[in-house]
């Protein structure tokens, strides 16, 4: 088989590249190693951007979106007894998020590109990726027990944090920069409508908690645990009063239902350089990883594939490989602001193992100054609704 555009991986990165290549009329195929319920049911990220939005619109798929998707004007601080909203259209000329659970993009890609006949192989593991260095690159897959060969003219590696395109940058080239930081998230999903209007980032002395959703009738809650956390030790009760005595202001305290999943996630930073040799691009978290804190994972996979949805019609129609080259450069600089952008909000928000006194002042004092000054408010608000695409 042979394709312009090999694309490792069907998670958010590899779907929307060939949803946006197809709709440009540029062919590519995507070798995904899992089935699709076991793709679409991969409980992760929640919040969109206003340019992932936009994004997904240009794609034509944004449908479902629009319709049940939940528009988001700002979200909520709260730490030492104190709380404040910081609002974004108005900081931010007029930017919003959305909150739209990634099952759902992914579910909505996966339909769109199924019904235009360009659909992605699921059970297809991509084993080794070859002659990046030549214009015709292979790559060898397991599809259904065969082993298959895919050539083409580019090959892009969407296939996460733990696939295999990062390792087919040659070692002397590929250079990776990585923060594992000392806490986990433990996530739970609640059949319960949510307590809040919008989601509440709480710095405790207990630690972090996020109070989130997915619908009007479903929360998404996390709070910070040590690292090694089983969530089987935790039961029901224990982590509603955990999120209660993190979060409650007032003594307003959360309404309780049924969890319905839960698990805990590693906290991790993690850059991968250059996010391009010969005929090999990386894109999304094969690329890079930042903490979930300020909601960025995915919409940076997003802005990643935009642009490189771009340069790949461009080289198509012109034969110009100006954007290809640029590639990395472009995606790079707004990797580094967001992974920033990450730590800020964690490291302000969470409390480290033994943590001095000091290092808590800290914190409450970058906290009162969001609260106080318009420009410290600004600054946050411009990062978590994204800045413009590159
Ligand atoms: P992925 O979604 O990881 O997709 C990669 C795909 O490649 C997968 O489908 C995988 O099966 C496939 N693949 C891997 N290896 C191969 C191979 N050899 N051959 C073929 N296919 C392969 N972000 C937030 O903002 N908030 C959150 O709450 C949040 N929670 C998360 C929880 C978890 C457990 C993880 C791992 C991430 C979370 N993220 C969160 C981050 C966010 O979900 C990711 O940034 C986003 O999924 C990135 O999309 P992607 O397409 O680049 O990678
Ligand atoms: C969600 C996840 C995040 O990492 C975040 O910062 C906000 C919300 C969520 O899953 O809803």
């Amino acid at each position: 088989m042979h394709t312009t555009v090999a694309i490792v991986g069907g998670g958010p990165a590899g779907l929307l590249l060939s949803r946006l290549l197809h709709r440009a009329g540029v062919d590519s195929v995507v070798l995904e190693r899992r089935d699709r319920a076991y793709v679409e049911g991969r409980q992760r990220a929640g919040v969109l951007e206003q340019s992932t939005v936009d994004a997904l619109r240009e794609a034509g798929a944004a449908e479902r979106l629009d319709r049940q998707g939940l528009a988001h004007d700002g979200v909520e601080l709260r730490w030492a007894g104190r709380s404040h909203r910081v609002d974004f259209p108005s900081l931010t000329g007029g930017r919003r998020v959305w909150v739209y659970a990634q099952t759902e993009v992914v579910k909505d890609l996966i339909a769109l590109q199924t019904a235009a006949g360009a659909a992605p192989y699921f059970d297809a593991e991509v084993r080794a990726i070859e002659h990046i260095d030549t214009d015709r690159p292979t790559v060898r897959y397991l599809h259904q027990g065969q082993e298959k060969v895919l050539t083409c003219g580019y090959v892009v590696g969407c296939d996460g944090h733990h696939g295999v395109a990062r390792t087919a940058l040659p070692r002397g080239v590929r250079r990776t920069h990585e923060r594992v930081h000392p806490y986990s998230w433990f996530g739970v999903m609640a059949d319960v409508p949510p307590s809040c209007d919008e989601l509440v980032y709480a710095h405790s002395p207990r630690g972090f908690a996020l109070l989130s959703m997915r619908s009007p009738e479903v929360s998404r809650l996390y709070f910070q645990v040590p690292n090694g956390t089983d969530p089987a030790d935790w039961s029901d009760e224990r982590i509603w009063d955990e999120l209660d005595a993190r979060s409650a202001l007032d003594g307003r305290t959360l309404t309780r239902g049924p969890i319905t999943s839960r698990s805990v996630l590693p906290l991790r930073s993690s850059v991968t350089e250059p996010m391009r040799h010969g005929r090999l691009f990386l894109a999304g978290d094969a690329a890079h990883i930042v903490p979930p804190t300020g909601a960025k994972g995915l919409n940076l996979a997003v802005s990643d594939v935009v642009v490189l949805a771009r340069a790949l019609t461009h080289r198509q129609r012109t034969g110009d490989t100006a954007l290809l080259d640029a590639y990395s450069d472009t995606c790079l600089r707004r990797v580094w602001r967001t992974e920033h952008f990450s730590s800020f909000m964690t490291t302000t928000l969470h409390t480290g193992p033994g943590q001095s006194e000091f290092d808590t002042r800290l914190q409450i004092s970058q906290l009162d100054r969001i609260a106080a000054s318009p420009h410290a408010a600004a600054e946050l608000a411009l990062n978590y609704v994204g800045l413009p695409l590159p």
